[in-house]
């Protein structure tokens, strides 16, 4: 048989409770397509700081690098919300992304018939809606420096944050939205705030972030300064979100095929819910992207269906559900699984390439709400109320039995 290497990281809350069932629906998966899968199970997130002082310890980032692909719970807790930065379930979570050079992020979102009456939007707005976010995971405001703490000239207080893309990030996640929008509609909306943000560069002659003292000399030369910082790097005005615009134009000319269109988030984050089905595949920022995923994943019925890939150049993916540790319903079997599940497919298709076992995956899902089994965030009248650990079986006993696919 194939064999392939995971890495199980359960995290916090409803995290292990959505992991497990994940991984017997794998498991199985597998099995039937000649997969064999050893898992590896380690700390993360607040559960790791509780054992060994580090929401990433070491070892679970050397796991995660070397397994074939990483499928993640959730993250996160109030137990942890007071924690020093660095000591945070999330500051591990951007760790892990970081380390794994995973930077772009799929999630996809897509109004199964079964479930249009547990939309909160009108059956007519929701029917139908498939689309596809690809969020940037690996730089802007999650990571840009500067960012900290300091005090204004009255002795306030101040936190500072940094949204700051280069070229090369910026064009590397919109090859990878031109080439998801090539395989599916065609159609491509990149959406930013370019009326308002830079993301910084400097283009002074070129595209280079200047160091020491050239950048100084710039800096004189240049009416366009932003700032300069001690350690000498300086970034200056230019045309930046306007230099997302600039560049996601600039790499639409490789995909002809592809129809580009540009909008504000504010609009965006509007449409989603006027007319989602405008909307093929979303290329955008990280934060926006998180934001809006979100939204998106409202227009199907939860947040707990929405799966996601997180994908690199090379090495192993990583596969979480959008969705948060949940903490108001953790411990109480109440969380719904069929987005780590989901997950788990993606895991298979983009991480490994096993699409057919992914498939089995998916249709177990559909054939599960069509046998009318909902968790209570997905529950409307008429259906069979179940919880996480039964949801899971349904979809088990579903793997198992395959139906045609609807
Ligand atoms: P959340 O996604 O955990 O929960 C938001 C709401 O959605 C809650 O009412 C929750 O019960 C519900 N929900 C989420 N997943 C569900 C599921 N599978 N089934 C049924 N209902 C579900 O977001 P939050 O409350 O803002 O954050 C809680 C914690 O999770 C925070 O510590 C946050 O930082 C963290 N978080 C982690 C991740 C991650 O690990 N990738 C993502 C988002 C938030
Ligand atoms: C997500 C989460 C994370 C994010 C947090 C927990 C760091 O909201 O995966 O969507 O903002 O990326
Ligand atoms: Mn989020």
């Amino acid at each position: 048989p194939k064999r392939y290497s995971i890495t199980l990281l359960p995290g916090d809350g409803i995290g292990p409770e959505v992991i497990s069932v994940a991984k017997n629906v794998l498991k199985l998966a597998g099995s039937l397509e000649g997969i064999e899968f050893s898992f590896q199970e380690m700390p993360m997130g607040g559960a790791a700081f509780d054992l060994t002082g580090s929401p990433l310890p070491e070892e679970t980032l050397l796991a995660a690098q070397k397994a074939d692909a990483v499928l993640l719970g959730a993250i996160g807790g109030y137990k942890w919300d007071k924690n020093e930065k660095h000591l945070k379930p999330e500051t591990g979570l951007l760790q892990l992304r970081e380390g794994l050079k995973v930077f772009a992020n799929l999630r996809p979102a897509t109004v199964l018939p079964q479930l249009v009456d547990s939309s909160t939007l009108k059956k007519d707005v929701a029917e139908g809606v498939d689309l596809m976010v690809v969020r940037e995971l690996t730089g802007g405001i999650y990571f840009g420096k500067p960012r900290g703490f300091g005090t204004n000239e009255k002795g306030d207080e101040m936190g500072f944050n940094t949204e700051v893309y280069a070229t090369y990030e910026i064009d590397r996640i919109a090859r990878v939205a031109f080439e998801i929008a090539r395989k599916r509609r065609g159609q491509l909306c990149s959406v930013d705030k370019a009326n308002v943000l830079e993301a910084l560069q400097f283009t002074v002659g070129s595209n280079s972030i200047l160091e020491g003292t050239a950048a100084k000399q710039a800096m004189m030369r240049s009416s366009k300064i932003l700032t300069c910082y001690s350690f000498m790097s300086c970034f200056c005005r230019d045309e930046a979100s306007m230099l997302w615009r600039k560049r996601v134009t600039a790499v639409a000319a490789d995909y002809p095929d592809v129809e580009l269109s540009h909008m504000y988030v504010d609009n965006a984050a509007m449409q989603l819910v006027r007319y989602p089905k405008q909307f093929d595949t979303i290329v955008t920022n990280n934060i926006f992207g998180d934001i809006l995923s979100d939204e998106a994943s409202m227009i199907t019925g939860s947040i707990g269906m929405l799966p996601s890939a997180s994908l690199g150049e090379s090495g192993p993916g990583l596969f979480e559900p959008i969705h948060g540790s949940a903490p108001d319903i953790a411990g109480q079997d109440k969380a719904n699984p069929l987005a780590t599940i989901l997950s788990a497919a993606m895991l298979l298709k983009y991480g490994l390439g096993e699409a057919n076992a992914a498939q089995r995956i998916e249709n177990a899902v559909l054939d599960t709400l069509n046998k009318g089994f909902r968790t209570g965030d997905i529950y409307s009248a008429g259906n069979k109320l179940v919880g996480c650990k039964e949801m899971g079986e349904e979809v088990l006993k579903s793997v198992d039995s395959p139906v045609p696919a609807t």
